[in-house]
């Protein structure tokens, strides 16, 4: 990237940072705090890039959220006297994404810049589509599992899967993966979770889906919903297609999927599956709006006591997938580590193929990665 191009908005009264910032090529337009402001004004013209400098101060600028709000693609840039991790909590939250800190290095300064200018290229973030359980076991983890592999397969792009089940999960497992990293670490290193960092925590699997598996070690605590959120956007940024399995018994999880395009609850015909599904669809509803939110009827059985009619009944929302039920097939594939999606030989297979093909818009009979995939594909890891 050629820096004379990048245009930065210097909130500092620093005339050195302003010169290092010059030197290296870029147009500095500083100015007070109250620039700020101006910017976070709807219809302000932004720059590429805003450095805020807070090294004189112990807050960070109050209008820096709603700047970042209003104008999410402006990369904003901290320069404070240490990576103190209070101010880098505040800083995330404030949607801030690069920070650097006392002694300013000029090829860490540029380098931040640079990449903030890249983030902000007109790529659109992929597409983010969650499953969560209505109830423990109804099959969360199989749908979300063979989704993402069907959707790496098919669409030749890259695909993540994220397993958001803090208290340990099952999708390492059941992709036969061995992760040495986890969502833990996502969370707990969120400030500095750019594409290097993503990758070196993620696992890739058999198939060409990418794990970011859920810890080992069981975590307690409270949820931090900004950090998940955080995260999901991120990954969203560096993947093309991103699936989460979520745990449906946690409130604040679903708060925390906000950047989602599509959830599915994953629900079966036992009563005690269907009743909470009815109350996580009001609870998602509520969050996300009937558009986003989609109902998975796992082992269907239409000759079963409770049919699709009740569950939409009870969920206020149709049932988009049945998938039919072969316990063999689903245990073989879980027990191998080999999802069953990659063997396209029995219904059920066929049934999370169609559901990968309606969600990526692969046609049933065109070749997968067509021109207009291919040019809008993000890089492959
Ligand atoms: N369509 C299906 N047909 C038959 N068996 C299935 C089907 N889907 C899942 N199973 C089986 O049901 C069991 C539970 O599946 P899974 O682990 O995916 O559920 P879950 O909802 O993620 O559970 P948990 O609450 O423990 O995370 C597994 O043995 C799996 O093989
Ligand atoms: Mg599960």
């Amino acid at each position: 990237m050629n820096p004379v191009s990048i245009n930065v908005t210097l909130v500092s009264d620093d005339r050195h940072l302003e010169e290092l910032l010059r030197s290296s090529g870029m147009q500095v337009t500083s100015g007070p705090t109250a620039t700020l402001e101006d910017l976070s004004e709807v219809s302000a013209q932004q720059p590429d890039v805003v450095v805020i400098d807070v090294r004189s101060q112990t807050q960070l600028p109050s209008t820096l959220p709603l700047l970042t709000q209003r104008h999410p693609s402006t990369g904003v840039l901290l320069v404070a006297s240490q990576l103190d991790p209070a101010l880098m909590l505040k800083a995330m939250r404030a949607r801030v994404r690069e920070c650097i800190a006392e002694p300013v290095d000029p090829a860490a300064l540029t380098a931040a810049i640079n990449r903030l200018v890249v983030e902000r290229s007109p790529s659109a973030p992929g597409q983010v589509l969650a499953f969560v359980g209505a109830k423990g076991g109804v099959g969360t983890t199989t749908t979300a599992v063979n989704v993402a592999t069907a959707i790496s397969q098919l669409a030749s792009a890259p695909t993540l899967l994220i397993d958001l089940h803090l208290g340990g999960g099952d999708a390492a497992l059941y992709l036969g993966a061995a992760p040495r990293h986890s969502v833990v670490d996502a969370l707990e290193n969120i400030h500095k979770l750019d594409e290097m960092f993503l990758r070196s925590l993620i696992v890739r699997t058999n198939s060409k889906l990418d794990l970011l598996a859920a810890p080992t070690r069981i975590i307690s605590g409270a949820i931090d919903t900004d950090r998940i959120q955080a995260l999901v956007e991120s990954a969203a940024r560096q993947y093309q297609y991103v699936v989460l399995d979520l745990p449906g018994s946690d409130a604040a999880m679903l708060d925390a999927v906000a950047p989602t395009s599509t959830i599915a609850i994953v629900v079966n015909q036992e009563l005690a599956a269907v009743r909470n599904a009815g109350r996580v669809a009001s609870a998602l509803l509520r969050r996300h709006g009937k558009d986003r939110v989609t109902v998975v009827l796992n082992r269907y059985d239409p000759h079963a006591a409770i049919g699709q009619d009740d569950v939409e009944r009870v969920t206020n929302i149709p049932v988009r997938w049945s998938l039919p039920s072969n316990y063999p097939v689903a245990l073989e594939a879980a027990n191998k580590g080999r999802p069953l999606a990659l063997d396209n030989h029995n219904k059920l297979a066929a049934a999370f193929v169609a559901v990968a093909r309606e969600l990526t818009g692969v046609p049933a009979t065109g070749r997968s990665g067509g021109l207009f995939q291919r040019l809008t594909k993000r890089r492959a890891h």
